[in-house]
């Protein structure tokens, strides 16, 4: 496309942006609140709501809080939800069986939200960091992060969630093959309109700090994780990642993180055209919040711009700690 342009003074950019509702007219992206999935933190117990130090304005929520923290966000009309789970560090084992337990914080979490919200969708995160002794995604045998096995354990983790009632089953793990394995065993358990969204370009990013400290993850982790997440230096990689889980059955695509990857974004939705989102993650939101609180930017212009700039990206959506408070925005500017 190559839009024809007259020469100055016939053409004058700045007519179209003399008043509001001239820029709203010509406005080409648009961000809206069905683009958000909010990624909460739970935790067990009664009535908690306890802060995570390094990203003010999120709380760890019991299940309790959970529940009305979610109506809200679904009656704002926030279409999905992505559960995340501090761990008490005492489930913590080097085989992670936690992992699989029906019983679990996320399993309960799911099957109490289908109840009380069934037109809520619930996302799943699928790796095994949160009951990793030793915090990383997969299991680790003499310092040596498996692969084969740990999609064996990513699987079992998937059909308990899939059992539970989750919508959408989110692998975060970066692990090969496991977008197969898991289609697979979804099928074959009757869980065929459960939906994959493969966290498919992860790069090994140092935005993931906050997060790794609001699920308790951060003490636990020994060395990196970049013998199974990506290169931040690599960007056809990402589209070969892509394209496998594609071909694996993946039924959306993310790239994560976010703001520092929009050129990955462009390229993946250009590509494929597939449902492609993008994770705005715990250090992007610290970055901004951090930087709000300190009176250094405007908070909430900072939080629209940058969702915005997912949108333009080509993001069909955009996983972040914002969205109620950007919900809230975009419902009061209705
Ligand atoms: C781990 C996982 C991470 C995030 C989501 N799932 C962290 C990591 O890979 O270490 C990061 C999300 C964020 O930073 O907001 N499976």
């Amino acid at each position: 496309m190559r839009p024809v342009q007259a020469a100055f003074p016939a053409a004058r950019f700045r007519r179209l942006r003399r008043t509001e509702a001239l820029r709203d007219l010509v406005q080409e992206h648009r961000l809206t609140v069905k683009d958000l999935i909010w990624p909460v933190f739970i935790r067990d117990g009664k009535g908690i709501e306890e802060p995570v130090a390094s990203m003010p304005g999120v709380n760890r929520l019991s299940l309790d809080r959970l529940l009305s923290a979610a109506e809200r966000a679904h009656k704002l009309g926030i279409p999905a939800i992505c559960l995340f789970p501090y761990t008490d560090p005492s489930v913590k084992t080097e085989t992670c069986e936690e992992a699989w337990n029906p019983e679990n914080l996320t399993n309960r979490a799911i099957r109490a939200l289908k109840a009380e919200l069934p037109d809520l969708a619930i996302m799943t995160d699928v790796a095994l960091d949160p009951y990793n002794a030793n915090g990383h995604d997969g299991l680790v045998r003499d310092g040596v992060i498996l692969n084969d096995e740990s999609v064996e354990a990513l699987v079992r983790m998937t059909l308990v969630q899939a059992d539970s009632g989750a919508d959408i089953i989110g692998p975060s793990d970066m692990m090969d093959g496991r977008i197969g394995a898991m289609r697979a065993a979804l099928e074959s358990a009757g869980h065929k309109d459960v939906a994959i969204l493969s966290y498919a370009a992860k790069y090994a990013s140092a935005f993931y700090g906050p997060f790794r400290d609001a699920v308790g993850a951060s003490g636990a982790l020994k060395g990196d994780k970049k013998t199974y997440q990506m290169n931040p230096g690599n960007s056809d990689e990402a589209i070969r990642l892509i394209e496998r889980d594609l071909r694996e059955g993946a039924d959306m695509v993310m790239v994560k993180p976010g703001m520092p990857y929009l050129d990955i974004c462009r390229r993946v939705k250009d590509t494929f055209g597939v449902p492609t989102y993008a994770y705005q993650v715990s250090g992007e939101y610290a970055m901004i919040q951090g930087a709000a609180e300190r009176g250094w930017i405007d908070g909430k212009k900072a939080m629209v711009e940058s969702l915005l700039g997912f949108k333009r990206a080509g993001c069909d959506g955009i996983l972040t700690y914002f969205a109620p408070a950007v919900a809230k925005l975009l419902d009061s500017a209705a």
